[in-house]
This record gives structure tokens, sequence and C-alpha cells, in this order.
């Protein structure tokens, strides 16, 4: 990574294009879920939303660690970058007992059905980690 002008940089792109994916399609759903955009229809958007932000996911790990090996040293003694992955964890987990919990039950997507509290709780907690997730990452540039 130290080796190259563009890995860095490239890398760099695609956290960000990741970061767009994974906050773009899993925020849209979660605010969703929280009683906005009701005219979109909740059954597609899992269909849809769900494996982009997926792959968003990955880009992000990938390029991540990819980022992580040109400065490995100081970043795993960094107490910002070690409460990110700390909340990346948190995401994953909190998105498994989502799918766990609801995407196996189908009534609640129907159209006109209010959403279950506990899914609502789930998705704020959702919404509020990956955007925190995200400020972290920022954060570690400013030391
Ligand atoms: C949900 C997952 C993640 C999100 C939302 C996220 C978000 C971000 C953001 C917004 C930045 C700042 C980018 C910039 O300033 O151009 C960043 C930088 C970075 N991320 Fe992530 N990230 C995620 C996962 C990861 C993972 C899994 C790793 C490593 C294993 C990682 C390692 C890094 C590194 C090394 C930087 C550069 C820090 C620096 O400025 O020195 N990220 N991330």
């Amino acid at each position: 990574m130290r080796g190259s002008i563009l890995a860095y940089p490239l890398a760099n792109l695609v956290h960000l294009a990741g970061l767009v994916l994974l906050i773009g399609c899993i925020g849209l759903l979660d605010l969703r879920l929280l009683g906005a955009v009701r005219a979109l229809p909740v059954a597609a958007m899992i269909r849809y939303m769900v494996p982009a932000a997926g792959l968003g996911l990955v880009l992000l790990i990938a390029s991540g660690i990819a980022m992580f090996a040109a400065d490995a040293t100081a970043l795993a003694k960094h107490d910002g970058f070690r409460l990110k992955l700390l909340l990346i964890l948190a995401g994953v987990m909190n998105a498994g007992l989502v799918h766990a919990i609801w995407l196996r039950r189908s009534a609640w997507q129907e159209p006109g059905r209010q959403m279950p509290p506990g899914l609502r709780i789930q998705a704020a907690v959702s919404l509020a980690l990956w955007c925190w997730v995200a400020v972290e990452g920022r954060m570690i540039a400013y030391g």
C-alpha cells in the first residue's frame, strides 16, 4: 500500500463507494421501517436494498483492510479506530438479529401494516450505529 501512489487513493475511493451503498441503502430502509417514505413497498425495498447494502459492507471491509495495512501499527493503537471496529461489530450483530427475528416473517411486510415496535427500535439502532461508524472513520484523520 505504501509502495504505490495509486493504491491508497483507490482503496479510499472504494471505501467511499461502499459507504454510499451501505448507508444509502440500509439508511433508507431504516427510515422506511421507522415510518418515513410509506409510499415505498417495504417488501420490495428489503429485496433490493439488503443485498446492495451487503455489497457495500464487503467493499468497506476489503478496502478498509487495505488502508489499515498502510499504517497498521499506529491504527491498531488508535482508540477511535478500535471504537469504529466495535461499532461495526455491533452494526453487523444488529443486522443479523433483524434477519433472524423479522425477515423470516412476512405478515408485517404486507402493504398498509404498522411496523412492529421491536423492529422500529432495531432500525433506529442501525441508523445510529452506521452513521456513528462513518463519523468515527472520518475523525481518525484528525488524530
Ligand atoms: C461499515 C463499515 C465502515 C464504514 C461506514 C467506514 C467509514 C469510513 C470513513 C467515512 C472513512 C473516512 C474516509 C475519508 O476520509 O476519505 C474511513 C476511513 C478509514 N477506514 Fe473505514 N469504514 C468502515 C469499515 C472499515 C473497516 C472494516 C476497516 C478496517 C479493517 C476500515 C479502515 C479504515 C481506515 C484505515 C481508514 C483511514 C483512516 C485514516 O484517515 O487514517 N474501515 N472509514
